[in-house]
């Protein structure tokens, strides 16, 4: 037993962990306890206050406590806490946030599906992708194209969609199907001399060349996040965009925007889509829906792609597919309590007036012997920490740099997430204001300075 805290022991011997090393968990218990929120700071069982650089999991964007979201949820539960959306069965809050959806939504959408996470919203649209080319008399227009280092969920086909190989590992996965495109990270994968547009244009031509072996009329859709983010904070190179969007128009490809993390300011726009002038066909969202205060996602599409969905759907006799919490009333009432205070705050103005301050301070960090790259956009930043800032050598894995300054950061006061192989994702809580950046940003880089003269020993 833990003479310090009896909750690490209970979680160590019984708790299992998702994304985490087991045996490791079974020996050294819960890298952190976190027990408390306030603002942009979680505190521990330690008594510890933290910074959060990395909003949860890129879903706090009001930080870590809100009276409305609260309220609202209690409202909620103390008037209706449950009803199904099965069987054409509604209730109040989900009829009245899926119509504030289709108005927000940064392309003409028209109709809207709840889920419970991004993975179940990820994993629903590619069976309605599946079920409405049945519809059209294209069975087999089935392929799903999609990019390493891309990050769509865990359920069996939203993880086939995702290109983290330690996802698929040992897990008899992806599914047939799934096909992969190069990640978009210029820093890394650029040839000598490329520029950023010679690197966009060639990936745009690979995803041409796949189009082409596949055949245009096997694929189902391309699915990809405005900027990756479980990849690691992958800002697309200048033209990246531009390129792609001219294959998916060429060959009428159905174009997916997981919007999960970009979604709701992250990028000083609404929508990721906005910030890089994407026209998806259809999106899916979560986390900041409800600002992280409970599991909810949404899947919009428009209203042909519905209209097929119909078809399908008097075949059969009904749509197949949902879940017994998808549109909960809770989370529809904490989601459109949110969506009001993003408006009241102007939260997308406020991330606008703090990202300059933001991805300048990240940049200055370039400076520094361990990062090779920081590049971002709005509250979402990627570092890259590399061996050599020359030749952009990777560091030897069994160092586990990242880590090391994940840990160094934390025993400084800045909870921070380190995506292998040593990148740090940096997004704080959209509510931070400029003094709490600059006070993690010195944290970043006194963990930066303390890891770089351990590596010098
Ligand atoms: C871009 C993106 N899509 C989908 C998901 C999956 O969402 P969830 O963990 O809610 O299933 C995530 C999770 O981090 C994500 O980052």
């Amino acid at each position: 037993m833990s003479a310090v805290n009896p909750l690490l022991d209970q979680d160590r011997n019984h708790h299992v962990h998702g994304q985490t090393n087991l045996r490791q968990h079974g020996e050294q218990g819960p890298a952190v306890m976190v027990t408390e929120g306030r603002g942009v700071y979680i505190r521990t069982d330690d008594g510890r206050e933290l910074i959060d650089g990395f909003s949860g999991l890129g879903c706090t964007s009001l930080g870590y406590h809100n009276d409305r979201l609260a309220d609202a949820a209690k409202r909620q539960m103390d008037r209706l806490p449950f009803a199904p959306t099965f069987y054409g069965r509604s209730h109040p809050k989900v009829a009245e946030l899926a119509e504030r959806l289709v108005k927000l939504a940064a392309v003409p959408i028209d109709r809207v599906m709840f889920q419970c996470s991004g993975s179940e919203a990820n994993d629903a649209m590619i069976k309605f992708l599946w079920y409405r080319n049945i519809a059209r008399g294209q069975p087999e227009r089935r392929k799903l194209i999609s990019r390493w280092r891309g990050y769509y969920g865990n359920t069996v086909a939203a993880v086939s969609l995702s290109g983290q190989p330690h996802m698929h590992a040992n897990f008899g996965l992806p599914m047939d199907d799934f096909l992969k495109l190069s990640t978009p990270n210029y820093y890394h994968f650029h040839e000598d001399g490329e520029t950023e547009e010679e690197f966009s244009a060639r990936l745009a031509q690979e995803f041409e060349n796949l189009v082409l072996a596949t055949g245009p009329d096997k694929i189902a859709a391309f699915f990809a996040e405005p900027m990756q983010s479980g990849g690691g904070a992958i800002l697309p190179p200048r033209g990246y965009w531009p390129g792609m969007q001219a294959v998916i128009k060429k060959y009428d490809i159905h174009f997916h925007v997981d919007e999960v993390v970009c979604g709701f300011g992250r990028t000083g726009h609404l929508w990721g889509a906005q910030a890089f002038g994407l026209e998806p066909d259809s999106t899916s969202c979560a986390k900041a829906l409800t600002a992280a205060f409970f599991p909810m996602s949404a899947l919009m599409f428009k209203e042909d792609f519905y209209q097929d969905m119909v078809q399908n759907s008097d075949e059969v006799g009904v749509l197949g597919h949902g879940f017994t919490y998808s549109g909960h009333p809770v989370g529809a009432a904490v989601a459109l309590e949110a969506l009001d205070i993003y408006d009241e705050i102007d939260l997308v103005g406020h991330v606008r007036a703090v990202a300059p301050h933001f991805l300048s301070g990240c940049e200055a960090l370039m400076e520094h012997p361990l990062v090779g790259d920081a590049r971002g956009i709005g509250l979402f930043c990627g570092i890259e920490l590399v061996a050599n800032k020359q030749t952009r050598e990777q560091f030897d894995p069994a160092l586990k740099v990242g880590q090391r300054v994940q840990d160094a950061a934390h025993d400084l006061g800045l909870y921070l997430r380190s995506i292998p192989p040593d990148r740090i994702s940096f997004m704080p809580p959209l509510i931070i204001e400029k003094p709490e950046i600059d006070d993690a940003l010195a944290i970043l880089k006194q963990a930066l300075d303390r890891v770089w003269s351990e590596l010098q020993r």
